[in-house]
């Protein structure tokens, strides 16, 4: 099967919203890819999508060097879609007009339906809640275009072409606070654009299975195991293609969560029966450590300890001709970018050290293709346990960025055990999946307490806990005062060396998530 087959082509102007897009097309059950918006003509043909979705983006259209609308896809004869900046530079292309405004339009508006439309098809009332986010709006409709949507600031909301499968919406059909987003996209991409509804998870892995098969054949491959998601993901993936075949080499740092290591055992080596060999570094990496507190020092001896370590077991390891790595879509997208520069895609950043580049091994990525709420339903599927899957973030170099200063075996202990206590009550009180990152820091002071008649000097932890939608920017997390007593409470009277702990009230910008 060809779960590829049906597939709807993302044109990226530069918009935040351009993989939610993309997302909400797979949650449809359909394929799809995003390119940047001058992709070369040739390789747009060449992926023959049924359908196109010209994203939104932060330019005017008349703003010099503003992206333009790529003709190569009004000649390819499929459905298209134009969002907001999409739907101006159709406008604009067919001899409408657009103008930029002093107020942006940004959140919450009613949207009304004047007209019908085969876009609205699947709606049955006349008043859409919407989500809208522009500066420029469209003054005057092109001749070719019919308005099928207003509000009170615009008798343009929506329009379409008038004997064309070509639709354009000013407000974000993608963003969950549009109500009627994926009746929107889901009439385009099923109805409109015809595509199938095959790229379901069970497809997925089958379709996946079958390839690594092909590219592996009898090989052995390698796989760096850290605990993560994608990693996990790859490993189980790869074990129920290749079985044996496949040797996973886990690096336990001693900057893992608390008893990490013996859970990846647990699940990896002795539920899932995956080849595991558990290299114990923990003091390797403590050594290393020693006397360092520049932040990007440690992460930098963090990394290349990692990649020493695991090049030591490639070489005692016989025959290996892969070195699968965990790279999913989104780290694709971000390192392909638009040739000009314009749109700009929001960088994931500063990932530890990589994987080895001198190993001679041909590298193999399953996920390279999936969205990380993918990568989870195919891990869930492939039997790892949902409270793994669906973790918070957790940065590579580990508790090396949450003990500040320098790092020590006993600091490691003690933030290990704190963040224990914060995760395991968050989970509880039912609070863990409301915040998007929570952990413990170890600050390396020491404050005095009482314990019964005697004074104690013992260091600090600091509680940290999120909400976010993309980590770019972040709220802190407003968790019940009773709630964080509770936690305190607990990390004090657990933790001998622990006398105080302090919750973190500073938002992202202008603090960061990490104290590092
Ligand atoms: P900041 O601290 O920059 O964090 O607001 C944003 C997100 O990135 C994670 N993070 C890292 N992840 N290696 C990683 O793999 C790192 O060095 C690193 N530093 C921060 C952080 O946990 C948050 O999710």
């Amino acid at each position: 099967m060809d779960i590829k087959q049906s597939k709807i082509l993302i044109l990226d102007y530069g918009s935040q919203y351009t993989q939610l897009i993309a997302r909400r097309v797979r949650e449809l059950d359909v394929y799809c890819e995003i390119y940047a918006w001058d992709a070369d003509a040739e390789d747009i043909k060449a992926f023959d999508p049924q359908g196109v979705i010209l994203s939104g983006g932060p330019e005017s259209v008349h703003q010099d060097n503003a992206p333009t609308l790529n003709e190569v896809v009004l000649s390819l004869n499929v459905p298209i879609l134009g969002v907001c900046y999409g739907m101006q530079l159709l406008n604009v292309h067919y001899g409408g007009e657009v103008e930029g405004s002093e107020t942006k339009e940004f959140g919450y508006a009613q949207v009304e339906l004047t007209h019908s439309s085969e876009l609205f098809k699947k709606i049955d009332h006349t008043i859409l809640d919407v989500w809208m986010s522009h500066g420029d709006h469209v003054k005057a409709l092109a001749p070719v275009f019919t308005a099928t949507a207003q509000t009170t600031s615009t008798p343009y909301a929506a329009c379409q072409h008038i004997d064309k499968p070509i639709y354009c919406v000013q407000f974000h059909p993608e963003v969950e606070h549009t109500k009627d987003g994926r009746a929107i996209l889901s009439q385009f991409v099923h109805e409109i654009c015809g595509c199938k509804k095959l790229w379901k998870t069970a497809n997925i892995i089958e379709t996946h299975v079958e390839n690594i098969k092909n590219q592996i054949g009898s090989d052995k491959v390698l796989l760096g195991l850290s605990g993560g998601v994608d990693s996990s993901v790859v490993a189980a993936l790869l074990h129920q293609a290749i079985g044996d075949q496949l040797v996973c080499v886990f690096v336990d740092t001693g900057l893992l969560r608390y008893k990490e290591g013996d859970a990846v055992m647990a699940m990896m080596a002795d539920k899932m029966d995956i080849n595991v060999i558990r290299i114990n570094a923990q003091e390797h990496y403590y050594d290393a450590l020693a006397g360092v507190v520049d932040p990007e020092t440690k992460r930098k001896i963090i990394g290349e300890l990692f990649i020493r370590i695991f090049e030591q077991e490639a070489h005692r390891l016989q025959g290996v001709k892969w070195l699968a790595q965990g790279t999913i879509y989104p780290d694709v997208i971000e390192s392909a970018g638009a040739k000009t520069g314009k749109a700009h895609v929001i960088k994931s950043h500063h990932n530890v050290g990589g994987l080895p580049k001198d190993l001679s091994l041909k590298l193999v990525e399953p996920l390279k293709d999936l969205f990380k709420d993918e990568v989870r339903q195919l891990g869930v599927q492939l039997g790892l346990a949902e409270e793994m899957v669906y973790r918070h973030p957790f940065p590579g170099p580990g508790l090396g960025v949450r003990i500040l200063g320098e790092v020590k075996a006993e600091y490691a202990e003690v933030l290990a055990r704190a963040d224990h206590i914060f995760i395991e009550e968050l989970r509880r009180h039912d609070l863990y999946d409301k915040t998007s990152q929570a952990f413990a820091v170890f600050l390396p002071v020491k404050s005095v307490g009482v314990v019964g008649d005697a004074r104690r000097y013992e260091y600090v932890i600091a509680l940290r806990a999120v909400e976010t939608i993309d980590f770019m920017t972040a709220q802190w997390a407003r968790l019940p005062y009773d709630f964080i007593e509770l936690v305190s409470r607990r990390i004090i009277n657990e933790i001998t060396h622990v006398s105080r702990v302090v919750y973190d009230v500073s938002s992202k910008p202008p603090a960061t998530i990490e104290w590092e």
